[in-house]
């Protein structure tokens, strides 16, 4: 990797510093600390928009195509608008503002013209036509997820009412964002540092993957709003993307070895989450927030973070060593607040210990930057 991408890296994980910050303060805030007047829900927008659009879309985009000055450009502008991003949701969130004789939503805005910058991407993409199935889905699905996105601002002026439109946009949006480009990304890169031999079985666990990645959306949205049919339906496709999931990480465990297994094995437990709790009658985990959030982190910090940091360090993980391990200790931690937990509640008890352990991460992701910004 140049030391120009490295420095991309650098940044985004700067900002993946101050997302860290915005989560940590959240939970100070959940915890009943002072929140200077700000609302929780735009302290959560604020960490989660930062952390996709700086943290995880730069790095993915230098990691995907390296050495390219135009995917570089596009990286620099997608990190600085994600940055200018992050205090337009933590004061205003969703919601409009007056500027001067206009008054609109600022934060989904400057959404708005993110995508824009992702699109820069993704024609780069198509010009240089890198023979790589799963950077292929993954960089549809960023499309896709962006169809989402503009599908929700076209709810009002095309009159649709029924509520179940604007959830399945959003949750179309979401799922094939984190699903979809993120994860199968993620995928793409640790199976080129680890090649898997080219077979039948392996253009079939993809193929499964993708169709279950497709429909997964649905299992994202809330329970009551879904007929039955359709939740057995989203049930499978958890199933689906879940068995291709694992039989790609299966094959990616039986090449790694050392840290590289800390990507691996959340890919793993990814798969066995969705193979098994998908089809569990008795749980949907849209349905129940710590869960998703759960289910987010194992994703966002246990495979995306740890592998974007992986790839950029190169065969030296020193320096991120106390980086993956606060990363595992903060995944576990959310265990006991989410429902796959069967013993009695310890939520109250919990709850200012994550707070505590949050900042963990975020302190260990210093000298990573540090070292990424001299190498
Ligand atoms: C330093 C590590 C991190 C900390 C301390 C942290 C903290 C938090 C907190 C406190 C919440 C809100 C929880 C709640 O609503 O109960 C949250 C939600 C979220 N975080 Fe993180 N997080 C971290 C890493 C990440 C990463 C690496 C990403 C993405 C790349 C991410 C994306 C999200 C998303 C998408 C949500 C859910 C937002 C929603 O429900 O609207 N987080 N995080």
């Amino acid at each position: 990797m140049s030391k120009e991408d490295r420095k991309v890296i650098a940044a985004a994980l700067a900002a993946f510093i101050l997302a860290g910050l915005s989560g940590v303060f959240f939970r100070w805030g959940m915890n009943g600390g002072w929140l200077a007047g700000l609302s929780l829900g735009n302290i959560r927008h604020a960490h989660s928009h930062l952390m996709y659009f700086s943290w995880a879309v730069p790095s993915l985009f230098v990691l995907l195509i390296p050495n390219d000055l135009i995917v570089r450009r596009c990286a620099w502008a997608a990190w600085l608008t994600g940055l200018l991003a992050w205090p337009l949701f933590l004061f205003y969130g969703y919601t409009a503002g007056t500027f001067g004789p206009v008054t609109m939503p600022p934060a989904v805005a400057i959404s708005g013209l993110v995508m824009l910058i992702w699109y820069g991407f993704v024609w780069r993409w198509i010009q240089l036509r890198k023979p790589d199935p799963l950077a292929w889905a993954a960089v549809i699905f960023l499309v896709a997820s962006s169809i989402g996105a503009w599908g929700i601002s076209a709810v009002a002026p095309l009159g649709l009412k029924n509520p179940v439109w604007v959830e399945s946009f959003k949750h179309m949006f979401l799922s094939y964002f984190t699903e979809g480009w993120l994860t199968l990304g993620c995928l793409a890169l640790l199976v080129r540092r680890f090649p898997l031999p080219p077979s039948r079985l392996f253009s079939i666990a993809l193929a499964l993957l993708g169709a279950g990645v497709a429909t997964a959306f649905l299992f994202a949205m809330p329970s009551n709003i879904l007929s039955p049919a359709i939740q057995w339906y989203a049930r499978l496709a958890a199933v689906l993307s879940g068995v291709g999931l694992g039989w790609i990480a299966v094959g990616l465990w039986k090449q790694s070895s050392g840290w590289w297994r800390l990507p691996v094995g959340a890919l793993l437990t990814k798969s066995f989450a969705l193979v098994v709790l998908g089809p569990w009658p008795t749980i949907w985990w849209a349905d129940h927030h710590q869960d998703r959030i759960l289910f987010l982190h194992l994703l966002l910090l246990g495979i995306v973070s740890s592998t974007i940091l992986l790839m950029a360090l190169a065969d030296d993980h020193r320096v991120a060593r106390p980086f993956f391990s606060a990363s595992i200790v903060l995944i576990l931690m959310l265990i006991p607040v989410s429902t796959v937990w069967v013993f009695p509640s310890v939520m109250a008890l919990w709850m200012p210990a994550i707070g505590l352990f949050s900042v963990l991460p975020v302190l260990a992701a210093v000298p990573v930057c540090m070292r990424l910004l001299r190498t």
